[in-house]
């Protein structure tokens, strides 16, 4: 018998995701999964924090993997101005492992704002596909392994962590079908 749709994978066809006006988004997938297209898709620019984005505004490069952790740094500091005023933001980086989404939680907890993680777990062979697609930054099929395993290991610790709601999107399809509310 086949199994009944999830919420969160409805037959991998519609997925809804409500949010609140004042939430802390994170993004969660491996390198091409399609985090920055999904964000761009469903907000605003100014409320996305991606970390590509601000290793570019310090050393024109996204790709630059020593401005990663000044490119941290500001992430971190914009997150806190941003919750601290009540506006919804939005992680785009890969948060595939505790210690990188421990702080942005931390954040949240001190302005007591809700965390929302929406998981993009499309195949690795689709992700690999992607990267080589396209130009520039191309990360090794066994870096898309490795961080598909930690994803795989976060998901039953994201309550614990605080995490107040797991959107799990398990394919392409549940990926794209998703809709996205808020106030
Ligand atoms: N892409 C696609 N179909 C989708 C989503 C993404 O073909 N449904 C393509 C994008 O056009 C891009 C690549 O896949 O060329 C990676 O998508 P992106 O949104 O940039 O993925 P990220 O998860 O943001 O990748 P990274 O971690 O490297 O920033
Ligand atoms: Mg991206």
């Amino acid at each position: 018998m086949a199994s009944s749709p999830t919420a969160d994978n409805l037959g991998g066809r519609f997925v809804s995701i409500d949010l609140a006006a004042d939430a802390l988004v994170l993004l969660i997938g491996i390198s091409a999964s399609g985090k920055s297209t999904f964000a761009t898709r469903h907000f605003r620019p100014t409320e996305i924090l991606s970390s590509d984005t601000l290793r570019s505004l310090v050393s024109d490069d996204p790709g630059d993997q020593q401005a990663t952790d000044e490119a941290f740094e500001l992430l971190h500091r914009l997150l806190d101005m941003r919750l601290r005023r009540g506006r919804l933001t939005v992680v785009d980086a890969t948060n595939v492992q505790d210690w990188a989404r421990a702080p942005l939680i931390a954040t949240s907890r001190r302005h007591r704002r809700e965390v929302v993680a929406i998981i993009l777990d499309v195949p690795i062979a689709v992700a690999n596909e992607r990267n080589r697609a396209r130009s520039g930054r191309r990360p090794p099929l066994a870096a898309l392994r490795r961080q598909h395993r930690w994803l795989v290991d976060s998901l039953p610790s994201l309550p614990d962590e605080g995490v107040a709601a797991v959107h799990h999107l398990r394919s392409v399809e549940a990926v794209d079908g998703t809709v996205v509310n808020r106030p």
